[in-house]
């Protein structure tokens, strides 16, 4: 398993332009156990195709659980693979609320990846009220059993990334052991499917991530890497977060 993904969602951001800029100040070295995920808005997937470093893994944001047809402005999984897209958001909070997607259309979608041989990100995350109530594993234990199955786990590549929705956009991230506690907890749920298959999924960590508080993230036994949307805007904070990532791999 890689140790760490570090993963930019530029969300419904950018340009050409700011997508060439970007790039070219992506000055680290690429290491193969520290890998970088791009999820750009699907218009911009074939500008980032022609700009990105070829070891940049490619990424989508969403995806339809249909395959292809009369589906105006939805996007399919083998439209996606077909612009080099390796990996997709699935189940994101902002898409839970905003899209009502709910846990039975995140495993239409998942499925719907898989098949296309399409490695899915699947997002997971309490409210700051399911917090407060205590049901914050409860909830997280629903969200990944909606989609996760044994034959999933053993034949088809993915990530989870923990997003509590408390954390994202909002400039208070969850302290290292409030997430690794999490992560500990999503890792034990996938040992109760299937204790040798789970070790090799990586769980990503999603909330408010910059350079300050990358370091103290990433050394936590159970965070391999984050989905990071504010900061991923920011060439020169993205790339500090990448190099803490290989810093520590290193170490
Ligand atoms: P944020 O977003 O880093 O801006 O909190 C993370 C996400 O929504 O994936």
């Amino acid at each position: 398993m890689n140790k760490y993904f570090i993963s930019a969602n530029w969300k419904m951001n950018g340009s050409k332009e700011f997508t060439r800029t970007f790039f070219a100040s992506m000055n680290e070295d690429i290491d193969e156990d520290v890998k970088i995920i791009i999820c750009p808005a699907d218009c911009y997937l074939n500008t980032v195709d022609a700009m990105a470093p070829k070891n940049v893994i490619r990424g989508a944001q969403n995806i339809s659980f249909n395959t292809d047809g009369a589906y105006t402005g939805e996007v399919s999984a083998s439209m996606l693979k077909d612009l080099n897209v390796e990996y997709v958001i699935i189940g994101h909070s902002e898409r839970r609320d905003y899209h009502v997607e709910t846990n039975e259309i995140i495993r239409k979608k998942f499925n719907t990846a898989v098949s296309a041989n399409l490695k899915p990100i699947l997002c997971v995350g309490e409210s700051l009220d399911q917090r407060q109530k205590e049901e914050t594993f409860n909830h997280i234990e629903n969200q990944i059993l909606s989609v996760i199955n044994k034959e999933i786990l053993s034949n088809h590549p993915f990530l989870i990334a923990y997003e509590p929705i408390w954390a994202i956009g909002t400039g208070e991230t969850a302290t290292p052991e409030i997430a690794n506690e999490v992560h500990s907890f999503i890792h034990g749920t996938l040992d109760k499917i299937d204790s040798i298959q789970s070790k090799k999924i990586a769980i990503i960590y999603g909330g408010s991530v910059n350079s300050n508080n990358a370091y103290d993230l990433f050394k936590m036994s159970h965070i391999n890497g984050a989905l990071i949307g504010g900061s991923s805007l920011d060439a020169n904070e993205f790339n500090k977060i990448y190099k803490i990532a290989k810093e520590i791999n290193n170490e």
